[in-house]
Formats: structure tokens, sequence, C-alpha cells
């Protein structure tokens, strides 16, 4: 099955609404015609609403970085779904290894996140990836089984194919330290296979990205492997040069 390559960057804590939105200025006349994969810019609560409306009838999507699975209550400083929703937002990245490193994310309250936002109608970016000590280790495997079949425990099957998750090494993030294309699309088979063990058809709908340090230099190659369907992409993603560039290798 063809599926369309994702491009999506994860701004994680940069950029003010002022920044944001000259972003969005001159990265939009650069990918207006770019049809041949899905942009979406993973953006900070508060540059949600400005980017939103400043890409609106564009063809980027906007995500939001984290969300809680309850739709309201005592949670102070969380985020909800329909509080998203309300915004236009697409969708919103789930798991990222600095919410789990740094934030206490854990793999159970990703377990009630990512149902919760694909019933809101959010799409959803769920992030994996293991430790260096982990692949030294050899428990790259185990990891990541643990962490793709907990996050998606309570996705119904027929919609396993709508969740996107993206392979990051938590050792190549912000390192310049890129997973080497072997390494790339090794994990990337490996985590469509686990999909792939409660449903083929779902497995082959559904988008892996590959993330970290990817840049317009090392793109082309990552973004040409079998099971990497996109890029999940941080510090590149804050230049509208670098990320124009990103866009375009994906045309592969
Ligand atoms: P870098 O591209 O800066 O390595 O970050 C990757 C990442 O964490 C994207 O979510």
């Amino acid at each position: 099955m063809a599926r369309q390559p994702f491009i999506a960057g994860n701004w994680k804590m940069h950029k003010t609404v002022a920044e944001a939105e000259a972003f969005v200025q001159g990265l939009l006349p650069r990918i207006y015609d770019a049809d041949h994969c899905d942009v979406a810019l993973c953006t900070p609560f508060t540059a949600l609403q400005a980017v939103v409306d400043s890409t609106r009838g564009s063809r980027i999507e906007v995500y939001a970085q984290n969300m809680h699975h309850e739709a309201q209550g005592a949670f102070t400083g969380e985020v909800s779904a329909p509080m998203l929703t309300e915004l236009d937002v697409h969708g919103v990245v789930l798991g990222h290894s600095e919410r789990r490193q740094l934030f206490g994310e854990t793999d159970k309250a990703l377990q009630l996140k990512v149902p919760a936002a694909l019933d809101a109608g959010l799409q959803v970016i769920l992030c994996v990836g293991e430790t260096e000590e982990e692949r030294e280790a050899g428990d790259t495997e185990r990891r990541l089984r643990h962490q793709v079949d907990e996050g998606l425990e309570k996705v119904p099957t027929e919609r396993l194919g709508d969740v996107v998750i993206a392979y990051e090494p938590i050792w190549a993030i912000g390192t310049g330290q890129v997973a080497t294309p072997e390494q790339a699309q090794e994990a990337c088979a490996f985590v469509r296979a686990l999909v792939g063990q409660r449903s083929k058809e779902e497995a082959d709908r559904g988008r892996v990205l590959y993330g970290g340090s990817v840049k317009p230099d090392n793109a082309a190659e990552l973004l040409g492997l079998p099971d990497v369907d996109g890029a999940l992409v941080g510090g590149a993603s804050l230049d509208v040069e670098q990320f124009e560039a990103l866009v375009n290798a994906a045309k592969g």
C-alpha cells in the first residue's frame, strides 16, 4: 500500500507567537505546491491558535506536543483534547522521550492518552525509542515492543493504522548522531511488525516515522527506506530553509 510521506516539525519549547508567525509566513510560499507529502508543525501550546489561524487553507497541519487523557478536571498545568480540537488543532504528539525522561510520562498514561486523542478526532504521533544503554545491551526490540504494545493497547484494531508511530532513538535526538539507514530501517520495520501482530492491514496502512538528528543532508536517504514513511524533526524544523529542504527531500 502506498503511504503518503509525512514530515513533522517538533518545535519543542521554541518560538514565541511572533516567531511562529514569522516562520509560517516564510514557509507557506515555499511549500504551497508540495502535495507529495503531509506537513505538520508541532508547536508550543501558546502558539497553537496563531499557527492554526495563519495556516488555515494551507497544507500545513498543526499538532500539540502533549495532552491529558481526561476532558477536564483538577489537573493543574494540563491541556485536554477538547481544548485542542476547539482551536482546530489537527493532532498531538504523545510519549516524546523528553516527556518520558524529564516529565515522568509513563506507558500507562499513554495507554489512556492515545485512545482519548483518537476519540476526540485528533491525529496521534506516538513516539517510541531506546536509550543508548538499551541499544548496547541488545534491549532495543524489547523496549520498542513494550512501548508500542502499551501505547496501542486500548486502541481498537481498526484504528491502529491511524496512529503514526515515530521511532526516535534517544541517543540520536539533538546529538547530531543520526541512526544509520540500516538501524532506522530495522527499527521502523520492527515497529510495523509489532502493529502487524494485531492487524497486517493496519500495519500496512499506518505510517512509521524516523526521528533523531534528521537534517537536509541525511533526509533523502532515510526517507527512501522502505519502512520509513517520514520524519519527526526537531532542530532542523526551526529554520524555514532547512524545513523546506526536508519537505523537498520527501519527494523521493
Ligand atoms: P532533533 O531533530 O533535534 O534531533 O530532535 C528529534 C526529535 O526529538 C523530534 O521529536
